[in-house]
C-alpha cells in the first residue's frame, strides 16, 4: 500500500516536473544528459564542516577528503538512520605523484595530497525528496540526492543515475546508502 501510495506521488511529481521543465525550458534548456537536483554546495564547508575521514584511491591516484555538517553529525544516533539535513561533502584531491606516475607516500603510508581539487561531490537528505525525486522503486535511495560539482564550485551538470546505483546497495548496516558511514559514526563520538 505504502509503495502503491509512493509511486502515486512520483507520478503526480512527474506530472508537476513536466510543467515545471517546460517552463524552465523556455529560459534555459537542460542538457538532456544532465539530471536535475536539489542539492547545493555549502559554500564554507571546508571550514565549517567536520572533516572526518580521508580515503585514499589506489585505483584512481586520487585523496578524497570527506565533510560532514557538524549540526547533524551532533545529530547521529546509534542504531538510527543518519539525520534528517545530513550534508556530506567528498573533495577529489591530486596527489603528489613519482616521476613514473605511482603515487608517492607520507611516513604514515597516506598518500601526499597536492591540494589541488579537481571535482566535488554531495550527498544530501532531506525529509520528503525521496517522494519527490522522479527516480524508480529500483534506484530509489530514499530522502538521499546526489550532485556534482566542478573544481571551482560551481555545479557540473551531469547524469547522476550512477550516483544512484552505486550507493543503492550500501543501505545496510547503519550505513544509511553511503560507503563511509561507520567512519561517520565514530566521529560523531569523539
Ligand atoms: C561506482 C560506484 C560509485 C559511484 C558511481 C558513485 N559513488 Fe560516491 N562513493 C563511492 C565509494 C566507494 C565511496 C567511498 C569513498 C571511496 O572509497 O572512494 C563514495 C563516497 C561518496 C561520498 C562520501 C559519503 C560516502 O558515501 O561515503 C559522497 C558524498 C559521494 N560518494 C557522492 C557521489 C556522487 C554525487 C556521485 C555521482 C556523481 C557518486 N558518489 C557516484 C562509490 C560510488
Amino acid at each position: 500500500m505504502l509503495a502503491i501510495s509512493k509511486r502515486l506521488i512520483q507520478v503526480g511529481a512527474l506530472a508537476a516536473g513536466v510543467v515545471g521543465a517546460s517552463a524552465a525550458f523556455a529560459q534555459a534548456p537542460a542538457p538532456a544528459d544532465t539530471t536535475p537536483t536539489r542539492v547545493t554546495l555549502p559554500k564554507d564547508y571546508a571550514t565549517a564542516f567536520q572533516r572526518y575521514e580521508i580515503v585514499d584511491r589506489e585505483d584512481r591516484k586520487i585523496a578524497r577528503f570527506l565533510f560532514v555538517n557538524k549540526e547533524a553529525l551532533a545529530n547521529v544516533k546509534p542504531g538510527e538512520a543518519f539525520p534528517d539535513g545530513t550534508v556530506i561533502v567528498m573533495e577529489n584531491h591530486t596527489v603528489a605523484m613519482e616521476a613514473g606516475g605511482a603515487p608517492i607516500k607520507g611516513a604514515n603510508g597516506k598518500f601526499i595530497p597536492t591540494g589541488r581539487v579537481i571535482s566535488v561531490e554531495v550527498m544530501e537528505k532531506r525529509k520528503g525528496w525521496g517522494e519527490t525525486n522522479l527516480f524508480p522503486p529500483e534506484k530509489d535511495n530514499g530522502d538521499w540526492e546526489y550532485a556534482a560539482f566542478k573544481a571551482d564550485g560551481t555545479p557540473n551538470p551531469i547524469k547522476l543515475d550512477a550516483c544512484y546505483s552505486c550507493h543503492l546497495p550500501q543501505n545496510k548496516d547503519g550505513l544509511d546508502f553511503t560507503f563511509s558511514g561507520a567512519k561517520l559514526r565514530e566521529a560523531a563520538k569523539r
